[in-house]
C-alpha cells in the first residue's frame, strides 16, 4: 500500500455542460519526445471510472475507486503505467459512470439525502508523473486543458445495468464525436487517501451451461452458478443490430424467467452492435445473477457465446472443508460463492434487488465464516474504519455503511457490528492494530446505548429489527417472536463485554465496562426470568448472561425436538444456535439440523438447486411457489454463518483469547458418523492447521496437523501438543 500524497496539482473537472445520462469520456493528448523512464498515474473519481491509454486498459481494478463514505474518505490508486507510453503522441481517456456515488440507492425510497446524492456533480481528478530518463518530471494533471466527449457507454448505474452502442466506438464513425469543455470544480483534497481495501477484480470466469427455451417462448442462459458481476458475450452481427439482456436468479415454478425480486432494479443491457465480430461485457456496474434472458439477441444463441465473469474483493481464500457429504459440500460452496457476491469491496445484504447496501446486521452474523473462508483483514479494516467515520456524534451506529439510510435510526444486532467484527476479525488474524483502530468506535457504541436506553442496564425503547426473518415471526412480520428488548439487552451486554476485552488487550483499564456487563447481566437475569424461543435461549447461553447455561442449552435441545427438530431462528439467532448445541453437549441433534434436508434447514435450499445462500428459509417453497418479491434474494450470505461451525465444531479449529490470530490454537472435533468424513484446512497467519476425521467401521480415525502448540481435545482426552502432525483413534 502506498503512502499518502501530499500535494497534487490536479483539479476535479467535469463536463462544462451536462451530458444527461450518457458517460463522459475526458482525454488529454501529449507529446512525448522519448519514451519515459517511469510513468505512475493516480486516479480517482467520485462516480466509478476506467482509463485507457492509447487504447489500452490501464490496470485491472473495476469499479475503481470502490465504494467508501466519499465526503470523508476518498480512495485513489496508484498504477504503474510505464509501458503504456510512447514516443510521439500519447492519449489518456477516461470513462466515468454513476457508480455508487450518484446512482439511485435505495431504490425503495425517496429522501432529500438520496436527491441530494443523485444531483451531485461526478468527476474525475487525477495526474500522470512522467519521469524522464535523465531525471526530469513531466506532469499530465487534470485540469482545464482536459476535453470531454460522448463514449459508447450511454447509460450506466447500479441497479438498472448498463446501455453502450458499439458503433460509436473510436474508429467506428467517420466523423468522432465532438471533443467539448470541461470545468474546474471543488471537493475536499484532504479526504483522499490511497487505496486501503482490496481491489476489486475480474475474478473468475463461468461459461454458460446450457441454453434454455422456457415454456413461455423465451431465450435463457444458464450459467450454472448465481454470481456477481457481468456477462461477456461474443456475436457477429450487423451495425445496428440490437440486444437486450435481463438478469434474473432463478426460474419460476413453470421454468419461465423471473426477476421480480429485483424490485425497481432494471438489472438490464442494452447493446447496439457494430459490424462484424465483437466481443463486450459491461464496464461500470455489476449484476446478481445465475440466468440471462435474451430479449432481443440477433440470430440463435448458443451457449458458448456467453460467460459469467465474477467481480469481487481481490481476497485469498484460506478455509477449506470438505466431507463425505454432497450436500455439506454443496452448501459449503454456496457460503463461498455468498461471499465473493457480497464482498464487493463493501459487504453487502445482496448484489441483485435495488438494495446493495453495506447492511451491519448482516455483516455482523458473518464475519466469523467470512474470515476463515477468505482472508478479509485488509477488506475488513476499510470497512470498519468507513464505520466508524459514519458512526455519529451520539456514538449511534447507521443501519447500513456507508451510510445511504440516514433518516433511519440504528438498532440492536446491527449496530454491534461496531464491537463484533473488529474482535471476531482481532481472534481470526491477531493484529492488534484492528482493535487499537476501533477501540473508540466500540466504546462510543456502547456509551449511546447507556446514554439512550429507557431502562438503565437494558436496553429498551428504540427501534430494532429483532430476529430478522426468524420463522417464528408473527403473519405479516419480517420479525420472529423473540422480543426485541431481550434481543437489545443481550447486545448490549456483549458490545459492553467485547468492548472490556479489547480494551484490556491494550491495556487500558476497564474496570467500568466490565462492572457494566455485570450490571447488565443482573439486570438481564431479573428482567428476563423465562426464555421464549430458540433465539431467546441461544443469546441466553452464548452471551454468558443465562444463571445456569447447561440447563438453558438442555431447554434449548427440548425446544427445538418439539418444534420437530427444525431451525425457527432468523438472523440473530442463526449464527450461534449449533455452536450452543455442541458446546453443551448436543453435538448429535446439531448435526441432525446440518443434514436435515427438509424445509426448513440448510440443506433444503441445496436440495432446491441453490448455488447461494438464501434470504429466507423458504424463498422457494416445497411446491415450488415463491416467497413476496418484495424480499426474497437468493443470494444473502447471513445464514451461511453456519460455515463457522463447521470449521470450530465439526472440524474443530478454535483460535485461544490469549494466543489470538491462531498463535495458539484449540483442536477439538466433534465427528458424527451422518457426516462420514471431514477434511478441513485453515491458513492462518501462524501456518496451515488441518483437522480431519474419518469414521473406519465404528471407529474414528483423526488426523490433525497444527503449526502452532496446541491443546487437542479428542471425547474426553485432552493433550497439549508442539507443532506436528498426530494420528488418533477414537
Ligand atoms: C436487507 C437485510 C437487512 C434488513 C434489515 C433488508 O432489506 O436485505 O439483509 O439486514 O433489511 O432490516
Amino acid at each position: 500500500m502506498s503512502s499518502k500524497r501530499k500535494e497534487w496539482t490536479a483539479r476535479w473537472i467535469r463536463p462544462a455542460e451536462k451530458m444527461g445520462e450518457v458517460c463522459p469520456v475526458f482525454s488529454r493528448t501529449w507529446q512525448q519526445e522519448q519514451a519515459p523512464g517511469s510513468a505512475v498515474l493516480y486516479l480517482t473519481a467520485l462516480g466509478v471510472y476506467e482509463a485507457q491509454i492509447n487504447g489500452k486498459r490501464v490496470g485491472d481494478y473495476v469499479l475503481a475507486p470502490g465504494w467508501t463514505v466519499y465526503e470523508k474518505r476518498l480512495q485513489y490508486q496508484e498504477y504503474d503505467v510505464t509501458e503504456l507510453i510512447r514516443e510521439g503522441e500519447n492519449e489518456i481517456c477516461v470513462t466515468l459512470g454513476k457508480g455508487w456515488f450518484s446512482s439511485r440507492m435505495p431504490g425503495w425510497k425517496s429522501s432529500e439525502d438520496k436527491e441530494r446524492r443523485m444531483e451531485r456533480d461526478q468527476g474525475i481528478l487525477g495526474e500522470l508523473i512522467l519521469s524522464g530518463k535523465n531525471g526530469e518530471n513531466q506532469i499530465i494533471a487534470t485540469d482545464q486543458t482536459w476535453k470531454v466527449q460522448e463514449g459508447p457507454v450511454r447509460f450506466s448505474e447500479i441497479y438498472d445495468g448498463e446501455s453502450y452502442d458499439a458503433s460509436l466506438e473510436p474508429g467506428e464513425k467517420d466523423v468522432p464525436p465532438a471533443k467539448g469543455e470541461v470545468c474546474e470544480f471543488s471537493w475536499p483534497m484532504d479526504t483522499l487517501i490511497p487505496q486501503e481495501g482490496e481491489q476489486i477484480k475480474e475474478m473468475e470466469r463461468v461459461g454458460a451451461k446450457k441454453i434454455i427455451r422456457t415454456p413461455a417462448g423465451e431465450w435463457v442462459v444458464d450459467f450454472g452458478q448465481n454470481i456477481t458481476g457481468y456477462v461477456e458475450f461474443t456475436l457477429d452481427a450487423h451495425k445496428g443490430d440490437k440486444i437486450r439482456i435481463l438478469h434474473g436468479e432463478i426460474l419460476d415454478k413453470d421454468g419461465n424467467f423471473y426477476n421480480e425480486n429485483y424490485r425497481s432494479a432494471k438489472a438490464e443491457i442494452c447493446y447496439i452492435c457494430k459490424e462484424g465480430r465483437q466481443t463486450w461485457h459491461p464496464r461500470l456496474t455489476f449484476f446478481g445473477f445465475r440466468y440471462l434472458k435474451l430479449e432481443e439477441f440477433p440470430g440463435e444463441p448458443s451457449a458458448d457465446q456467453f460467460t459469467a465473469i465474477a467481480v469481487y474483493s481481490d481476497m485469498k481464500q484460506t478455509g477449506f472443508v470438505r466431507t463425505a457429504h454432497e450436500g455439506i459440500n454443496q452448501l459449503f460452496s454456496n457460503v463461498l460463492w455468498g461471499q465473493k457476491g457480497n464482498f464487493l469491496d463493501v459487504p453487502t445484504d445482496c448484489p441483485q434487488r435495488d438494495e446493495r447496501l453495506g447492511w451491519t446486521g448482516d455483516a455482523q452474523t458473518f464475519t466469523k465464516a467470512a474470515a476463515y473462508n477468505f482472508d478479509v483483514a485488509t477488506f475488513f479494516r476499510k470497512w470498519l474504519r468507513d464505520l466508524a467515520a459514519e458512526q455519529l456524534e451520539s456514538g449511534s451506529v447507521p443501519q447500513v455503511i456507508p451510510n445511504y439510510l440516514p433518516e433511519c435510526r440504528e438498532s440492536a444486532a446491527w449496530g454491534d457490528a461496531a464491537t463484533i467484527c473488529p474482535w471476531q476479525i482481532y481472534m481470526t488474524y491477531g493484529n492488534v492494530s484492528d482493535l487499537e483502530e476501533q477501540f473508540e468506535s466500540m466504546k462510543k457504541w456502547v456509551d449511546f446505548i447507556t446514554g439512550s436506553t429507557t431502562t438503565q442496564y437494558l436496553w429498551t425503547g428504540g427501534e430494532h429489527f429483532g430476529d430478522w426473518v426468524g420463522l417464528d415471526a408473527p403473519v405479516g412480520s419480517y420479525r420472529g417472536a423473540s422480543r426485541e428488548d431481550f434481543i437489545a439487552t443481550a447486545f448490549y451486554a456483549r458490545s459492553a463485554q467485547l468492548t472490556a476485552r479489547a480494551g484490556r488487550v491494550l491495556g487500558k483499564d476497564m474496570s467500568e465496562y466490565e462492572a457494566l456487563f455485570e450490571e447488565i447481566r443482573k439486570a438481564f437475569r431479573k428482567a428476563y426470568p423465562e426464555y421464549l424461543t430458540q433465539t431467546e435461549h441461544i443469546l441466553a447461553v452464548w452471551f454468558e448472561l443465562a444463571e445456569d447455561p447447561q440447563k438453558t442449552a438442555d431447554a434449548l435441545a427440548d425446544m427445538i425436538v418439539r418444534d420437530g427438530t427444525r431451525i425457527m431462528t432468523g438472523f440473530v439467532g442463526t449464527p450461534y444456535i449449533l455452536h450452543v448445541l455442541s458446546n453443551y453437549g448436543h453435538t448429535d441433534l446439531a448435526y441432525s439440523l446440518l443434514l436435515r434436508e427438509e424445509y426448513p434447514s440448510w440443506l433444503y435450499p441445496v436440495r432446491k438447486g441453490a448455488t447461494t445462500i438464501w434470504e429466507h428459509w423458504d424463498g422457494i417453497m416445497e411446491d415450488g411457489s415463491l416467497w413476496s418479491p418484495e424480499m426474497n434474494s437468493f443470494n444473502h450470505y447471513s445464514y451461511g454463518s453456519v460455515a463457522d461451525w463447521l470449521y470450530e465444531e465439526a472440524a474443530g479449529i478454535k483460535p485461544v483469547e490469549e494466543a489470538p490470530g491462531f498463535a495458539g490454537a484449540r483442536i477439538t472435533p466433534k465427528p458424527d458418523k451422518r457426516l462420514g468424513w471431514i477434511d478441513v484446512t485453515l491458513n492462518t497467519r501462524h501456518g496451515q492447521i488441518r483437522s480431519a476425521w474419518k469414521y473406519v467401521d465404528d471407529q474414528v480415525r483423526f488426523e490433525i496437523t497444527t503449526p502452532v502448540r496446541s491443546e487437542i481435545v479428542i471425547g474426553d482426552k485432552k493433550e497439549t501438543v508442539e507443532p506436528g502432525s498426530y494420528t488418533y483413534w477414537g
